[in-house]
């Protein structure tokens, strides 16, 4: 019963760990539709570039916000989540 109960924490533990280190929560298919507001100034091949800047998944999901509150209104909190979740599946590969 004790090793059962040691084992579901562990389990819960990395749950957890990967939570927080994993993919971005959000929804890509989603995020595409997002996106094709963004594709006003640039295309896509700004994600792919060898001199493009974003090296981390947190600097993209800031990029994102950075842009977002170029729009009025801005991009949600969802939106950001969900465009961030479409440039790394496609794209960025975090
Ligand atoms: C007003 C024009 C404009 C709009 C609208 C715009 N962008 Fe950009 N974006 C740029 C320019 C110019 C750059 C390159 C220079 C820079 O990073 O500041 C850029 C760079 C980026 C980068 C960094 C690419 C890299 O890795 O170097 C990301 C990510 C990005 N944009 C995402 C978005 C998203 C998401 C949206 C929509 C919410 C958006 N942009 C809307 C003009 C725009």
């Amino acid at each position: 019963m004790n090793a059962r109960r040691e084992l579901l924490g562990a389990l819960a533990g990395a749950l957890l760990i990967a939570g927080c280190t994993g993919a971005p929560k959000g929804d890509p298919v989603r995020g595409m539709e997002v996106h094709k507001v963004c594709l006003d100034c640039h295309g896509t091949e700004l994600y792919t570039s060898p001199k493009r800047k974003i090296q981390s998944l947190n600097a993209l999901r800031k990029d994102v916000v950075r842009w977002g509150d170029y729009y009025a209104p801005a991009l949600s909190e969802q939106d950001v989540d969900d465009v961030t979740a479409y440039l790394n599946r496609d794209f960025y590969k975090f």
